[in-house]
């Protein structure tokens, strides 16, 4: 029998979405690790009996390691992952985004676990003004946050060449789907527009909304991770995990309100700090070395997180 999978943050937006899709691909559990911080009870309601959760915390080592297991994948997810959170409050972010990650690689690394598959951002790149970004690129990280997930690529690298821990790092882009919270300061932007539509309201745009993202389906992503665990000669690597488009704020915004049926102007602020202007991933090496398919377009990725928003109340 292969060892029960690991997901870290699994109580989260994308996490739950990834333990769904390892139950839905056959996997008979999945142990989670989450200290709820941002994570939700209700995110994994419907698979809570195939679901072993921990309320930990990974800046915890010696109560995270002994859920490590010999042979076990390992999904590690877990994160505060704002850009503007990590401006204003550095420490709890670097702690959890870099020791914590230190402490899950070396829990793996120490129980003999598979692989670790670890959720990096695409804020890495930061402004450099190519587009696609392409993984060989310097990166220029602009905020902690972008700086604390980089930290975590180069520590999955340095695990898998000097401890053979086998590691894969995916660069997740503007992730959008159901259950991403839209009532923090910090939420995806999606998940704002959803709320504002919904409600009848005018988002605020900061700066002039031209700005662009890769924005990718929380079930698309959810894929590619689990390729990620099982592709071959991968192990030290880093790979766009995007949709390969993008688009800007004003056209999204427009796009969910012909969805909705309804016509709303924005509203718009001053520019935020540490936010990249423009993002789009080439997915070429994703496709290649990872069978990357992703299979919603944006605008059904759309259609299907207003549903559940419209739904979910
Ligand atoms: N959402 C995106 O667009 C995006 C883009 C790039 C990278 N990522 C990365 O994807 C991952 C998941 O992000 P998300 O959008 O689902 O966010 P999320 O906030 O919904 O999920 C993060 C999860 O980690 C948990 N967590 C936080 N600190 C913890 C700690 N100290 N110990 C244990 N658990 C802890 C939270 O409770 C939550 O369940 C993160 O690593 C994030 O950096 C997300």
């Amino acid at each position: 029998m292969s060892a029960v999978p690991i997901v870290t943050g699994g109580a989260g937006f994308i996490g739950s979405a990834l333990v769904r899709a390892l139950l839905a691909g056959g996997a008979p559990r999945v142990t989670v690790i989450d200290n709820f911080s941002s994570g939700k009870h209700e995110n994994l309601v419907e698979v809570a009996d195939r679901v072993d959760v921990h309320e930990v915390d990974i800046r915890d080592f010696e109560a995270i390691a002994p859920l490590f297991t010999a042979g076990a994948m390992v999904y590690h997810l877990a994160a505060i992952p704002s850009v503007p959170r990590s401006i204003a409050d550095p420490v709890p972010s670097h702690e959890v985004n870099i020791d914590g990650t230190f402490n899950v690689l070396r829990a793996a690394r120490e129980a003999g676990a598979k692989r670790v598959v670890y959720a990096a951002s695409s804020s890495a790149y930061g402004d450099t003004e190519v587009l696609p970004k392409l993984e060989s690129m310097r990166p220029a990280p602009l905020s902690p946050y972008a700086a604390q997930k980089l930290m975590g690529e180069y520590y999955c690298s340095v695990f898998s060449s000097c401890f053979s821990l086998e590691t894969v790092a995916l660069r997740f882009f503007n992730v959008f789907g159901p259950r991403q919270d839209p009532n923090s300061p910090y939420s995806g932007v999606l998940s704002i527009f959803m709320k504002c539509v919904l409600a009848g309201t005018a988002p605020t745009l900061f700066g002039d909304g031209e700005q662009s993202r890769d924005f990718t389906y929380v079930e698309d992503v959810a894929g590619l991770v689990i390729k990620a665990a099982t592709a071959e000669g991968v192990s030290g690597m880093v790979f766009n995990a995007g949709n390969g488009n993008r688009y800007t704020l004003n056209e999204t915004w427009k796009l969910i309100c012909a969805i909705h049926g309804v016509e709303i102007a924005p509203n718009y602020g001053p520019p935020r700090a540490g936010d990249v202007r423009d993002s789009q991933a080439d997915v070429t090496a994703a496709v290649r070395c990872l069978g990357h398919a992703p299979r919603f377009t944006f605008e059904e990725g759309l259609r299907r997180t207003l549903a559940w928003y419209a739904e979910s109340g």
